[in-house]
């Protein structure tokens, strides 16, 4: 099915300078970007985008970091989007992910881990809300 799914370029991967090489796997996929936009997080906004997370050991970890720096946030659109967005950032811990996939080649911890991606549809719907209006979401 065609989906959307919210991505976020995290901190350590702004600070990297890879934001085109990974829109780049992104592109190469099939994902087309769109919605954008780069952002410094308020501990509100990064609070309120875990907050599934909040009662977790690494809620206030995970905060910190997000609020560290900016971070480049995006709406990606394709077939099964979800899962290939995924698919190509790999486990979450890089010291599980797969060889050649975001995580594997950019992520240098649990917590600094390069990028954010939804994990269903229905959570998809709610974080592309929370950062996007609908007239910021390009359908193309
Ligand atoms: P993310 O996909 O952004 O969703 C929640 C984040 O919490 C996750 O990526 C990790 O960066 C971070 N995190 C830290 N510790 C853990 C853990 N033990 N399990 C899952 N996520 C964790």
């Amino acid at each position: 099915a065609l989906e959307r799914t919210l991505s976020i370029i995290k901190p350590d991967a702004v600070a990297k300078n890879v934001i085109g090489e990974i829109y780049a796997r992104f592109e190469k996929a099939g994902l087309k970007v769109v919605a954008a936009k780069m952002k410094h997080l308020s501990r509100k906004e990064a609070e309120g985008f875990y907050a599934v997370h909040k009662e977790r050991p690494f809620f206030n970890a995970l905060v910190e970091f997000m609020i560290s720096g900016p971070v480049m946030i995006q709406a990606l659109e394709g077939e099964n989007a979800i899962l290939k967005n995924r698919d190509l950032m790999g486990a979450t811990n890089p010291k599980d992910a797969a060889p050649g996939t975001i995580r594997a080649d950019f992520a240098d911890s649990i917590d600094a881990n390069a990028v954010h991606g939804s994990d269903a549809a229905e959570t998809a719907a709610v974080e592309i809300a929370y950062f996007f209006a609908t007239t910021e979401v390009h359908a193309r």
